[in-house]
């Protein structure tokens, strides 16, 4: 069993991880609430996907807690990840009568965190959240540092809200029922990871077997995560070293129609900044080789077809981009980056 600590201005929660954790959710959720006003009502949210799968077990390990239980499923999909679907969950919250003292329990992948989160910190004005991930991504990303939110018609998680969860439960057994592809989209942000901060989970993502490793890689992830959002929980500065990758990869998933996913498309994302990079001599080590050898271990790609006249419209869309300035995060060496900003022109003429 693994517990980090998510140290924010604002709150302070435990991530506990551990295969076979489920089963002590009520206890977990007793020693996590102690000193607060304890809920009467835990609303379960969840989708399609995994509610057979996983939802009456977490309804059971959340029945010796003693609160009445709510169950709220949606359709599963990033298609869901919208206000409509959000409406739907105040919506139940209300006609549940459920107070600013009770809690949701969010579990699913990224997008029910996000979608539930949301509703959470919007609820009544805010009520508290646990989050059970259910992906490798959301276990490993989306469930820790309360970055809350949904997609709007003109974009990917323009509309959202920072909201710290008050636990996230990480059970790696829940992760046994995901496809193999899923599985490793979320791997391509555990070599993030690596490549950002931490090179001996890079080594070990690059040699050695997932499954044997999984809680280990899962509690390092946190743990790097959680260093990051303590030291920026708004993104104001160093939080963007997360987004490593994810400039070309939003503009790829952008080109495809999100048809590559997110993972994917972070992992082609991350080797055409590296050797761009390098390129350029902004780096004296050429960083690309080595994660396209990673990548490839989990059967990721590493290249996409999109030239960048295609992809350059997505990248000035980009939505961390400030004025005029884009700010890229540079490999320096497997285990370190730097942020690097530049003019949108120069990166224009580059890609030219
Ligand atoms: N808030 C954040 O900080 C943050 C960070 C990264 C990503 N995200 C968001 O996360 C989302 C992507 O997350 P995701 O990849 O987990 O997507 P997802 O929640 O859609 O899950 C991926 C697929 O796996 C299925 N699934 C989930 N758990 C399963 C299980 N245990 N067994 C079988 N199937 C299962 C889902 O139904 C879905 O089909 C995106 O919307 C992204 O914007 C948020
Ligand atoms: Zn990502």
């Amino acid at each position: 069993m693994n517990s980090i600590e998510v140290k924010t201005g604002s709150s302070a929660y435990q991530v506990r991880i551990g295969r076979g954790l489920l089963d002590s959710l009520s206890a977990e959720l007793e020693s996590a609430l102690q000193g607060q006003k304890r809920p009467s009502t835990i609303a379960v949210v969840t989708e399609s996907n995994v509610a057979p799968l996983h939802l009456a077990t977490a309804v059971e390990a959340l029945r010796p807690f003693g609160a009445r239980i709510l169950q709220h499923v949606f359709p599963a999909g990033e298609t869901s990840k919208n206000l409509d679907t959000v409406t739907g969950i105040l919506n139940f919250l209300a006609e549940n009568h459920v107070t600013r003292s009770d809690l949701v329990v969010a579990l699913g992948g990224g997008v029910t965190g996000d979608i539930a989160g949301f509703a959470a910190a919007i609820y009544l004005r805010g009520i508290r959240v646990a989050q059970i991930p259910t992906t490798l991504l959301a276990a490993i990303d989306s469930s820790v540092g309360g970055k809350t939110g949904v997609d709007l018609p003109a974009g990917k998680n323009l509309c959202g809200a920072f909201w710290q969860p008050s636990l996230v439960l990480c059970d790696p057994d829940l992760l046994t029922t995901l496809p193999i592809k899923v599985l490793h989209d979320g791997v391509a942000e555990a070599i993030k990871y690596g490549v950002i901060g931490d090179r001996p989970l890079f080594d070990l993502l690059a040699t050695r077997n997932l499954d044997d490793h999984l809680e280990e890689v899962i509690a390092q992830c946190v743990a790097s995560k959680s260093a990051i959002v303590a030291r920026d929980e708004f993104d104001r500065g160093d939080r963007a070293l997360l987004n490593f990758g994810h400039t070309f990869a939003h503009a790829i998933e952008k080109c495809s129609d999100f048809t590559i996913p997110h993972g994917r498309a972070v992992g082609i994302g991350m080797v055409m900044i590296s050797q761009l990079a390098y390129q350029q001599g902004w780096t004296r080590e050429a960083c690309a080789p080595a994660i396209a050898a990673a990548l490839q271990r989990y059967g990721l790609p590493t290249a996409t077809d999109f030239t960048s006249v295609q992809l350059m419209p997505y990248l000035l869309g980009d939505k961390k981009r400030s004025g005029n300035k884009l700010t890229l995060v540079i490999p320096e060496t497997i285990g370190h980056c730097v942020l690097k900003t530049i003019a949108v022109e120069e990166l224009q003429d580059i890609l030219a």
